[in-house]
């Protein structure tokens, strides 16, 4: 990859707009748009969590926003709740904010997901910014325009579909960020190789490990970034029959089982998504469409990242199937499942039995 590229705007094309992600020049960018938000006499807000504010405490002034414009929030999955939800919107009327307001989401997913929902809800909507400081949302959060909150039934139950005004993504946040989060970060890193980019996946294999500051990070940022707003411009709101943007969901099916079952907050997201893709490939190995020389890559990358393959205590395993069951991505009461026909392609596949995901489960370490 030219060096040109590795820092270049990407833009995601959508059928009614577009929108920047700009991985160069973020803070002079950030700054140009803040002022020109100020210039036309509208106000902007803030929300971001207390542990990134603590992390990077000069960053939000040093771009031109005030104190009184920043809204603090307890960092952790908790925060992406309806009591947050309201406490921001409450912010927001609080000061009279008016439909011209711009609002920005300053952090990881779950600030992004929480201060997008209430972009898409304040006054039927208003503009929105997302600074993703997470591995995570750097690659995937911040991008896509899928918004929401938690309710205490399950994850991502209430949200909405709204897409930033602009992303502004800067690695060099990621240096404080804990290795513990660097790694659940990669998770969907490698998911995009394995999804769609067979290249990155074997780059990455050839790599001993990455670090926040290691030098391939931004250009690896931009590959997974652009492969995600290729797939949204494609399907933006997950209506297409097959493949479209489901196939983002590859280990996410058993992921998001394993932190409904553990309990919130057990495993990272990222770490669940790397037994999920652990099991997608095994799934696809035992549906035919993948050699099983092709699973001990995948487990390999896995854990040269740092990320679980297997539980690390055992779930029930009907309490897996009974949160599978539950997974918004069925159709029709049936699971439904992302495969790969090869490294680097995924396609979507119904009616796989139950008794093939229990095995799954099992080898996965899964009790009974
Ligand atoms: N909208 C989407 O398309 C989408 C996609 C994937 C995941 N998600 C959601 O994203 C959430 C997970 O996001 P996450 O992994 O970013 O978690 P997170 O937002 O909880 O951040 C992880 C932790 O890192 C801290 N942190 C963030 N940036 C930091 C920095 N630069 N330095 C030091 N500490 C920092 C945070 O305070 C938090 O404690 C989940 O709720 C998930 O559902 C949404």
């Amino acid at each position: 990859m030219s060096e040109k590229m590795k820092t270049e705007t990407l833009t995601v094309e959508l059928e009614k707009r577009r929108y920047p992600i700009y991985f160069d020049g973020v803070g002079g960018a950030l700054k140009a748009d803040l002022l020109a938000l100020r210039s036309a006499g509208r106000r902007v807000q803030v929300i971001s969590d207390a542990r990134v504010l603590h992390a990077h405490p000069k960053y939000l002034a040093q771009a031109g926003f005030k104190d009184g414009e920043i809204l603090s929030l307890p960092a952790g999955e908790p925060t992406k709740s309806i009591p947050y939800f309201s406490q921001a919107l409450s912010a927001l009327a609080g000061q009279s904010a008016g439909r011209d307001c711009a609002l920005f989401a300053f952090g990881g997913g779950v600030i992004g997901d929480l201060a997008g929902y209430v972009a898409a809800s304040y006054l039927r909507g208003i503009d929105f910014y997302q600074i993703p400081t997470t591995l995570l949302s750097m690659v995937d959060s911040s991008v896509g325009g899928k918004t929401g909150i938690n309710l205490p039934e399950g994850k991502n139950l209430v949200g909405a579909f709204w897409q930033p005004k602009a992303v502004y993504i800067e690695t060099a946040l990621l240096t404080t960020l804990p290795p513990r989060e660097f790694a659940a970060g990669m998770a969907e890193i490698i998911k995009y190789g394995m999804l769609a980019d067979r290249e990155l996946f074997d780059d990455l294999l050839a790599l001993d490990g990455l670090r926040a500051d290691s030098p391939e990070v931004p250009a690896i940022v931009r590959r997974c970034c652009a492969i995600k707003a290729r797939i949204v411009a494609e399907d933006e709101t997950e209506t297409a029959q097959s493949g479209g943007r489901a196939l983002l969901n590859l280990g996410h099916t058993f992921a998001h089982a394993i932190e409904n079952v553990a309990g919130y907050g057990e495993y990272l997201h990222g770490e669940a998504v790397g037994i999920g893709l652990s099991l997608a490939t095994r799934l696809s190995v035992a549906l035919g469409q993948l050699p099983v020389s092709e699973l001990k890559r995948v487990d390999q990358l896995l854990q040269q990242f740092q990320l679980p393959v297997c539980l690390r205590a055992p779930l029930e395993l009907d309490e897996l199937m009974a949160a599978m069951q539950r997974d918004k991505k069925n159709r029709a009461g049936r699971l439904r499942f992302v495969t790969m026909n090869a490294l680097g392609n995924a396609v979507t596949t119904n009616e796989v039995a139950a008794e093939l995901i229990e095995s799954l489960w099992r080898e996965a370490g899964a009790g009974s």
